[in-house]
């Protein structure tokens, strides 16, 4: 397994750019498999879990070419296995977004339970329960969720779904299937998240009817059929943020090149009171910082968009550690999002945790040691814990970081860390 040595102590200087968004581009390459057309994605970042999903659509018989600027070329119309098999669903949760796609085109599907994974038990009875009020047949078995429409039905009916919490890829799951239902479907509880307004605006290019995205009540008039666009990936908020967080903590002066300040708010919010200076500035954000000790410790609740992203929760709890002052962090949507925090006290971080809070007392200095990665963002917090460090960090087990981001360590070195990767 690949790992990241990283020398710390460095300030970070120049330019990096923000890549297209994993959680735009997921839901983006099933919504390809809504029409028999080609589809256009451009801004598709180089992820592995972009090219776990481009083996779950083409093992249904799509056709899917990905060339090196990040244009990828979708032809579903030979579509002829609606199935999403356990063995690619393990690795990436977000493959049951193939679920409302495949039944609202062929009226039928078989996806694998996702199971659980590091950050808690994540269940889809959610996904489940939207699309069974619009009429799907779902039965689980043998791991499987199989669902058909029911005898002489032709499309998905559409509904009024609420659902009990906010579930972003239920949303998402919603929309597509809604998209092609019969009659209208009006979702409450929507997610607002930037990447469902950016798979909105993919759909309604593809002749969707769509209204209210971006807002907690969204409004989908089905139509009979979908065609093809092409269609640029927003850019990765989190990817922007993670990189803010870093900065803000090695001290330095980065412009975000395609990152969007009006996507990150509530973390832009926090790095100010915090003491770095974030800047919207034409054609992404700017940051500036001190670093390390200038900066004052900030409390959060992750929530819901736009509130606090719980995706940014380790990264910001690295800065927290080396910030003055004591700060509480609650993390309120996943139930075990705080596996970074053992690897963090080993850099010599102060950190209790109580079930959903996390309180963090601000030291001089962390020092570097061997971490190991336990998920995606943990792995982006550990990589900023070993850039303010002293001395040498390796964090190993980086493929949970390969899944999300998109050439990490070279954009980081471009910018003046000194970091590289050891293969395996
Ligand atoms: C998406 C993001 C992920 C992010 C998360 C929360 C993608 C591909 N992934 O994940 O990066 O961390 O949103 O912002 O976009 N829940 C249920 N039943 C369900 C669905 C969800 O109980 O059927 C619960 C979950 O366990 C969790 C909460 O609802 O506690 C929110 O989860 P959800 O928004 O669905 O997360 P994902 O869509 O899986």
């Amino acid at each position: 397994m690949d790992k990241l040595l990283i020398r710390g102590g460095r300030t970070l200087q120049g330019e990096v750019l923000v890549s297209g968004a994993k959680n735009a581009a997921l839901p983006e390459l099933c919504a390809a498999l809504l029409t028999a057309d080609p589809v256009t994605l451009l801004n598709v970042p180089q992820l592995q879990d972009v090219s776990t999903m481009l083996k779950l659509i083409r093992n249904m018989g799509v056709t899917a070419e990905r060339a090196d600027d990040g244009t990828v070329r979708i032809d579903a119309s030979a579509l002829n296995t609606p199935e999403a098999p356990y063995e690619l669903v393990k690795t990436m949760r977000a493959s049951v977004l193939a679920l409302g796609p495949l039944l609202a085109r062929f009226g039928e599907a078989t996806v694998s339970l996702p199971g659980g994974c590091a950050i808690g038990s994540r269940p889809v009875d959610q996904h489940i329960k939207g699309l069974a009020a619009m009429g799907a047949e779902i039965v689980v078995e043998h791991g499987y969720m199989i669902a058909k429409l029911p005898a002489g039905w032709t499309r998905l009916k559409g509904a009024r779904i609420t659902t009990d919490m906010v579930t972003v890829t239920g949303t998402e799951n919603f929309l597509m299937a809604a998209a092609l239902a019969e009659g209208e479907t009006v979702l409450e509880n929507a997610a607002q998240e930037p990447e469902i307004s950016d798979l909105a605006e993919m759909l309604i290019a593809m002749g969707a009817k769509i209204e209210g995205h971006g807002t907690s009540r969204i409004r989908i008039q089905g139509v009979d059929q979908l065609h093809g666009c092409t269609h640029r990936v927003v850019a990765d908020r989190i990817e922007a943020g993670t990189f803010l967080c870093a900065v803000a903590a090695t001290g330095g002066d980065v412009m975000l090149r395609h990152g969007r300040a009006d996507h990150l708010d509530a973390v832009i919010e926090k790095l100010r009171e915090a003491g770095a200076t974030v800047q919207a500035v034409e054609g992404g954000i700017r940051v500036q910082s001190a670093g390390g000790a200038t900066l004052k410790a900030q409390g959060f609740r992750t929530t819901e968009y736009p509130g606090f992203p719980t995706d940014m929760q380790a990264q910001f709890m690295t800065l927290n550690c080396i910030a003055q002052g004591t700060a509480t962090v609650t993390e309120t949507i996943f139930e075990n999002r705080f596996m970074h925090v053992n690897e963090l006290v080993r850099l010599g971080a102060k950190i209790q945790t109580d079930g959903k809070v996390a309180v963090i007392e601000g030291v001089p200095r962390l020092s570097g040691a061997t971490v190991m990665a336990t998920d995606l963002r943990a792995s982006a917090s550990l990589v900023i814990a070993g850039l303010v460090a002293d001395g040498e960090t390796v964090v190993d087990r980086i493929y949970h970081l390969d899944r999300g981001y998109d050439c990490m360590e070279s954009k980081l070195r471009g910018i003046g860390a000194d970091i590289e990767r050891v293969k395996a």
